[in-house]
């Protein structure tokens, strides 16, 4: 029985821990094991953070710039963030409507802890990033699950999200490209979704585009603020450098929204981690404001990994992948393979038998798949493949 001092609290009760950390940290003690382990599961790119990044980062220690700094962030930052808004998504928005937090998580769980009441619904395409259920969760708030397929692309329609929507809705969570589908809006997608958005004034959208500059198909990122800026007053687009600087490590996320809202999120935050960290602050003001043409080049990479992954994995008996548009994930259909493992947590277990961590896709609110991140290099995606192959030949 539990002593009852080890009770939690109901709100945690509510949710489960991160199904990828989990896979992660298993590889790692297989690894620590001497296993050899190929680890496909964490969502970080391999490149290493670059050197003006990192001098920035040793010249804000150097010169003392470790102390707290304002809650949302230094002028600074939130300059180079409105910035990154501007340059990099289209959004013009003025830094005061522009707040810091660490990582693009912090922001998107202070946002929805700051605005959901209990028995607000919050509407979010599957299969979704693992956190965004379990911070509705948490916060006190009802999942309403729209699936999607590959045949769909793996996105929603406006006729889903027109019957998904009830007085109860309170948020919208749209995340282009998308982990873990690597699905893309194009502009006319987004638009359609505008005009269903437009009849329901009290529903907030959460754009979470974070993985926007790592897109391998031709033209302008698009996104909801800018294809449709009669919403800009309930949108709330998020961003950061975790992803496309590979600074997953610094914690810094930046999110660009009405006013209310950002004032809302720095009040939680002021109670919460306090504010971003110093440190962290000055090397992400490198990453916007310092050169972006190492970007074209790591999604080069980034594209030829995809291709080996989607031609590997549509090779081999059972498996199947669309190609992904952007991000660094391909969502494996394993239906075929049901019947001889079970579900898709077995067959996930059964891979990492064979050396290869990767996420069933129902730790996403998918079925009978899984997600590889192909963010490694192409030698252990090609030994990856190998072993998948071998594994359910
Ligand atoms: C879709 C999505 N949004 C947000 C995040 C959070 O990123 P950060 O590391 O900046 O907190 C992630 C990280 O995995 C992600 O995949």
């Amino acid at each position: 029985m539990t002593p009852p001092s080890q009770g939690v609290s109901q709100a945690l009760a509510r949710i489960t821990a991160s199904r990828t950390t989990a896979m992660t940290d298993r590889a790692m003690a297989l690894r620590a094991e001497g296993r050899d382990i190929i680890s496909l599961s964490v969502g970080e790119p391999d490149f290493a953070t670059p050197d003006h990044v990192i001098a920035a980062a040793k010249a804000a220690m150097d010169a003392g710039d470790t102390k707290y700094t304002a809650v949302g962030g230094t002028a600074r930052m939130k300059a180079a963030a409105a910035l990154h808004f501007a340059r990099d998504l289209g959004i013009a928005v003025p830094p005061g409507q522009v707040t810091i937090s660490a990582g693009g998580k912090q922001a998107i769980f202070h946002a929805l802890l700051a605005t959901l009441d209990p028995g607000d619904e919050v509407v979010i395409p599957s299969p979704w990033w693992v956190s965004y259920p379990e911070i509705v969760r948490f916060a006190g708030g009802t999942v309403i699950d729209l699936p999607t397929d590959a045949s769909g692309g793996f996105r929603i329609s406006p006729d889903q999200l027109a019957a998904a929507i009830s007085p109860r809705t309170r948020w919208l969570l749209l995340n282009s490209p998308g982990n873990p589908t690597g699905a893309t809006y194009p502009a006319a997608e987004l638009q359609a979704l505008g005009e269903v958005l437009r009849a329901h004034p009290r529903v907030l959208v959460l754009s979470d585009d974070i993985y926007a500059p790592l897109r391998y198909t031709p033209g302008r990122h698009a996104t909801l603020a800018v294809e449709c800026p009669d919403l800009a007053d309930r949108i709330l687009t998020v961003s950061g450098v975790s992803k496309s600087h590979a600074m997953t490590g610094f914690r810094i996320g930046v999110a660009a929204g009405p006013a209310w809202l950002i004032a809302a999120m720095e009040k939680l935050q002021s109670h919460s981690s306090g504010n971003p960290s110093s440190v962290s602050q000055a090397a992400a003001v490198a990453a916007f404001e310092g050169p972006q043409d190492f970007l074209a080049a790591w999604c080069e990479r980034f594209r030829a990994r995809r291709d080996l992954v989607v031609a590997g994995i549509n090779a081999i008996p059972g498996l199947s992948t669309p190609v992904p548009d952007g991000a660094f994930y391909c969502m494996i259909d394993a239906a075929p393979l049901m019947p001889r493992f079970g579900d898709d947590d077995a067959l996930a277990l059964h891979l990492l038998e064979h050396g290869v961590a990767i996420v069933a896709a129902s730790g996403f609110g998918g079925r009978d798949g899984f997600r590889i991140s192909f963010a490694a290099d192409e030698a252990r995606l090609t030994e990856a493949l190998r072993r998948i192959a071998a594994a359910v030949g």
